[in-house]
């Protein structure tokens, strides 16, 4: 039995007293794995994990997705995809500013991923917390009417999109990028494969329109979905600090990272990324 404690009165548990760096937490970890599923977001904080270490508990998760962005791809494992501010030799040691806006990771292609295991490296003494909310008390917190106004509806999800709005200073897409990340169609509310509960799935940026609706009309649903999803009863806040280990669920939660002053602290996490199946 892990020894855990809630994080938010909806979602999220921090399992403490365990130390993954031993292979002998196996058996905890999978009881994470499991754990997941109805808990949605996972705590283990004060750890110290190899690459190695770190791409072998993602393992028990199931199978690991490499990055698009393979400049990104920095250390010696391709399963790690790096998020700093921190250049090396002029080079940029990760991707700074992923994430900053609301959404659930590579909702941009047709199977996204199930979930995230975000280790952090280094981090600031202030700022750069990230933010997680629970896409089933959003949704389970809409007006009926709404519930069943949205309950058949599909959006497109596109990454050149988001690229080209979050990124607009930078180089654009290689044709090869480009090719990996066509346009995508997900359902709106999707359920959970194994606890079969239902979430929002929406997003930021990423979400390019809500399908069978004139786009202005799609564009406030969005925006009013996205606003409902994000207002503070579902939100848990996550102050890093070094040696967190962050597993969420990325079928039942969407996260935004917030700002920090880039230009005097570094901050480097390593995040590995799980494979999932088709939103339904
Ligand atoms: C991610 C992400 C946000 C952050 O790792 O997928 O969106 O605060 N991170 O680093
Ligand atoms: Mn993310």
């Amino acid at each position: 039995m892990l020894n855990t404690r809630p994080l938010h009165p909806g979602f999220g548990i921090e399992v403490v007293g365990l130390d993954l760096s031993s292979p002998g937490s196996a058996a905890a970890i999978d009881e994470m794995v499991r754990m997941l599923d109805t808990h949605a977001l996972i705590l283990v904080r004060n750890q110290t994990l190899t690459n190695q270490r770190h791409v072998e508990i993602s393992r028990q998760f199931g199978p690991l997705l490499t990055h698009v962005l393979k400049q990104f791809l920095t250390t010696d494992l391709p399963e790690i995809y790096v998020l700093s501010n921190v250049q090396e030799d002029g080079k940029p040691l990760g991707n700074h500013k992923e994430g900053w806006n609301w959404h659930s990771d590579l909702s941009y292609v047709e199977e996204p991923s199930m979930g995230s295991l975000l280790y952090a490296v280094e981090v600031p003494p202030v700022g750069a917390d990230t933010l997680f909310s629970s896409m089933q008390l959003a949704y389970e917190s809409l007006p009926i009417a709404m519930q069943e106004r949205i309950r058949d509806l599909t959006a497109t999800h596109s990454y050149l999109g988001y690229y080209g709005k979050a990124f607009a200073d930078r180089a654009p897409l290689s044709d090869e990028q480009k090719a990996r990340t066509p346009d995508v169609v997900h359902p709106i509310v999707r359920t959970h494969p194994t606890t079969g509960r239902l979430s929002l799935y929406v997003g930021q940026d990423i979400v390019k329109a809500i399908n069978g609706l004139p786009q202005a009309e799609g564009d406030a649903l969005l925006a009013q979905l996205n606003a409902h999803a994000i207002n503070s009863a579902s939100i848990y806040r996550h102050v890093w600090q070094k040696g967190d280990l962050v597993v969420w669920d990325n079928r039942s939660t969407m996260h935004c990272a917030t700002p920090y002053d880039d230009d005097t602290y570094r901050r480097v996490m390593h995040r590995t990324t799980v494979a999932g199946t088709r939103p339904f």
